[in-house]
């Protein structure tokens, strides 16, 4: 079964967050203290997320993400994947880690048939890691990157640009593909840090991490991607692996968007800019059927803003402000 939203634009992807909670305090998502974390009972519980999982796969979404917070931080995390990749339809799971606690888990992904990994890096200096993540984790965070590697799982690092905090990175993360057949992705950091402090201008935007790497690769050359991607990719010849821009706050990929999000506390959010549109978690435990359950979320799929701007332009709270841990990236 295809789904489609009132934009024509076919929903094929779930973005699902398992824990607000994570071990590090990257300053772009939440404040160094960390937040008011969820109470347990207000996460949705395996069942549910497996229950809903079903119902959006009957629907035609065949591709799950799973993100945090950070997600091996859930307790039992292994068993929910297991579940998770042998529901019919679901033919591509993925996730998304800050690589900590990964390392031991990955013979485990292989074998469940992970698609892929992405996992967020901004630097390969230990100090700059610590001062941007607020703990000393950059070694654990490489012992994973080298056994996906290890193990064959396909990698994405995630790099956020940050002025003045790791700029000077932009370049020995791209060159990570040189001798790696990884996707090193550059992405524009957004307003979603908890604190509600954002620049109103973004110094490090798509056109200008483009026009940096660019200078130091004259012949990157753009590749073509799959649709409703969010990166533009480049090949750099003669590198095993290829760098990537996403533009996260300029939005120039919502005319595409293929994707859904439903948070740790099962809030429906059809776009990453919006401030939720739907407690999953409260109809289900108000005693929803798999049929009331498949309207409502029917019905929210065909109210989606046209793209980040709009959905930014509706909310009915304050302007963007919560920290991405809360949302799952
Ligand atoms: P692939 O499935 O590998 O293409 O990854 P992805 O880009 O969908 O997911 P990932 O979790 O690696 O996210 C990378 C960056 O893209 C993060 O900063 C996300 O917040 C951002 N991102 C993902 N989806 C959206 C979106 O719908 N809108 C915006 N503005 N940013 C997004
Ligand atoms: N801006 C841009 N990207 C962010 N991420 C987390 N917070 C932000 C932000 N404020 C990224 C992380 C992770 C992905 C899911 O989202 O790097 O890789
Ligand atoms: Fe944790 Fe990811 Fe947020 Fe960093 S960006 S604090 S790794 S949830």
């Amino acid at each position: 079964m295809a789904l489609y939203d009132n934009h024509n634009r076919p929903l094929t992807y779930l973005r699902l967050s398992v824990t607000d909670r994570c071990n590090l305090r990257c300053f772009y998502c939440m404040p160094p203290e960390g937040l008011n974390w969820l109470p347990k009972s207000y996460l949705l519980t395996f069942e549910e997320i497996i229950r809903l999982v079903r119902l959006l796969a009957s629907l035609g979404i065949s591709k799950v993400r799973i993100t945090g917070g950070e997600p091996f931080v859930r307790a039992d995390l292994m068993k929910l994947l297991y579940r998770l990749s042998e529901i019919p339809g679901v033919n591509e799971l993925h996730l998304t880690t800050n690589g900590v606690l990964t390392a031991p888990y990955v013979p485990e992904l292989k074998k469940l048939g992970i698609a892929s990994v992405n996992l967020s890096l901004d630097t390969l200096d230990a100090g700059r890691f610590k001062a941007i993540a607020h703990r000393d984790e950059l070694k654990r965070v490489l012992n994973t990157l080298d056994s996906l590697l290890q193990h064959g799982i396909p990698v994405k690092i995630n790099t956020v640009v940050m002025e003045g905090k790791n700029t000077e990175d932009i370049y020995p993360m791209a060159g990570l593909t040189r001798n790696y057949p990884v996707s090193v992705r550059f992405i524009e950091e957004m307003p979603f840090n908890g604190r509600g402090s954002h620049y109103a201008m973004l110094t490090w935007n798509y056109k200008k991490i483009r026009e940096h790497l660019q200078a130091a690769w004259p012949d990157m050359k753009p590749l073509p991607t799959g649709p409703g991607a969010t990166a533009t990719v480049f090949e750099i010849p003669g590198h095993k692996g290829s760098v990537g821009i996403i533009a996260a706050f300029s939005r120039t990929f919502c005319g595409t968007c293929n994707r859904i999000r439903v948070t740790a506390q099962g809030m429906l959010k059809t776009c990453l800019y919006d401030n939720g549109v739907l407690s999953l978690r409260d109809l289900m435990r108000s005693g929803y059927s798999d049929e009331q359950l498949v309207s409502v979320l029917l019905s929210a799929f065909s109210q989606r803003p046209r793209n980040g701007f709009d959905a930014e332009a509706n909310r009915n709270t304050a302007p963007v402000r919560e920290s991405m841990a809360m949302i799952g990236g």
